[in-house]
């Protein structure tokens, strides 16, 4: 197969880990005879420091003529709330290529895998059997919706809107319950429906889109119970299916769950399959170009890229496959190492990775 990636490393430790996963990239290639061709493009700091933006149009075109993005991660370190090089970052890059590219439908999977279980704060039995698809609706609601800041009597006021079409809704639905009858059948779609008139559209439409996935058993939650579900009986859930604000905050609490953010990868699509993959963990200024970032996460992301937007589900394997093959070596980085135990470096663990393709 001959595709084209778009390769935006970004700030902090995405180069690191970006250039770790173009190396089982190009391993992919050789043993699979393939041509998945990567081109970096600027994005962040980098971007700023030789275009003045952090997206600069020349990125922008580089993404219109590839067949997806693998993307690192953006964003400078806290205490520099006021440099140019990252300020509003995440805004600028992450949220106008969601928003540029429709790529409505966020996958974000989690797992339990054994390296890090005992990271989960969760005990054992709780988390037992845990496998969960959080789909969660990228480019519309609260997050698009008009806001402003103005005074009123003297006070200043600001409002943000939650705003949803009934097309926005019907689409990212079909994506989760499509995900959930490759599973298993079930369909968690979580709302605030008891106060929210926003709520009240997605179960209308939810009630009529299901009736096309009668294999699917569809149940409705609110928010704030989702919240403790997913900590006292996460194994319940099969897909859960959300808003773009209550996705964003489910997802952080559910790799918290899985005791493993900085592993866990995510997948946001448009309807013709093109796709931005990214770690869900950000750009660890603090542990950045010391080699010692995990690219795991990213390394999974590379594998949604193949099964989601190439269909290459052997390879998407291999490359899953090889990760956990590299853990039962004994091989991991530093943050997954008990003290004392030897670990690689960032480019020693992709290179480990790409040789057990
Ligand atoms: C995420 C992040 C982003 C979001 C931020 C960086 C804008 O938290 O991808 O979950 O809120 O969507
Ligand atoms: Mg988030």
């Amino acid at each position: 197969m001959q595709k084209n990636i778009s390769v935006l490393a970004g700030d902090g430790i995405g180069p690191e880990i970006t250039t770790a996963t173009v190396k089982v990239l190009k391993s992919v290639n050789q043993h699979f005879n393939h041509a998945l061709t990567p081109t970096v493009g600027l994005v962040g700091g980098d971007a700023y420091d030789r275009y003045g933006v952090h997206l600069p149009e020349e990125t922008i075109a580089l993404a219109e003529k590839s067949d997806a993005i693998l993307f690192g991660a953006v964003g400078g370190p806290v205490n520099q709330p006021d440099n140019p090089r990252f300020k509003n970052v995440e805004k600028n890059v992450i949220l106008a290529l969601r928003q540029r590219f429709d790529l409505f439908a966020n996958l974000r999977p989690l797992k339990i895998l054994p390296i890090a279980a005992a990271a989960s704060p969760l005990k054992k039995k709780i988390i037992n059997g845990l496998d969960i698809l959080i789909v969660r609706e990228l480019v519309s609601g609260i997050y698009f919706g008009p806001r402003r800041q103005y005074e009123e009597n003297g006070e200043r006021v600001a409002e943000d809107t939650n705003r949803y079409k009934a097309g926005e809704i019907e689409r990212i639905l079909r994506v989760g319950f499509k995900a959930a009858a490759g599973r298993r059948r079930k369909a968690t779609v979580v709302d605030k429906a008891n106060v929210l008139e926003t709520s009240r559209l997605w179960r209308s439409v939810t009630e009529a889109v299901k009736k096309d996935f009668s294999e699917v058993a569809v149940e409705y939650m609110y928010i704030d119970n989702a919240a403790m579900q997913l900590v006292r009986a996460p194994a319940n859930f099969d897909v859960i299916i959300t808003e773009n604000m209550f996705g964003d905050i489910l997802s952080d609490l559910g790799g918290a769950v899985v005791g493993s953010i900085g592993l866990l990868p995510s997948a946001s699509l448009n309807g013709r399959n093109f796709g931005l993959y990214e770690p869900i963990h950000g750009s660890a200024p603090d542990i950045a170009g010391k080699n010692i970032a995990n690219p795991t996460a990213q390394i999974f992301s590379l594998a949604l890229m193949l099964r989601h937007t190439f269909g290459l589900e052997r390879e998407a394997e291999a490359v899953e496959k090889a990760v956990s093959a590299a853990w039962a070596k004994g091989l991991k980085t530093k943050d997954l190492a008990a003290p004392g135990e030897p670990w690689l470096g960032t480019k020693e663990f992709g290179q480990a990775v790409a040789d057990l393709i």
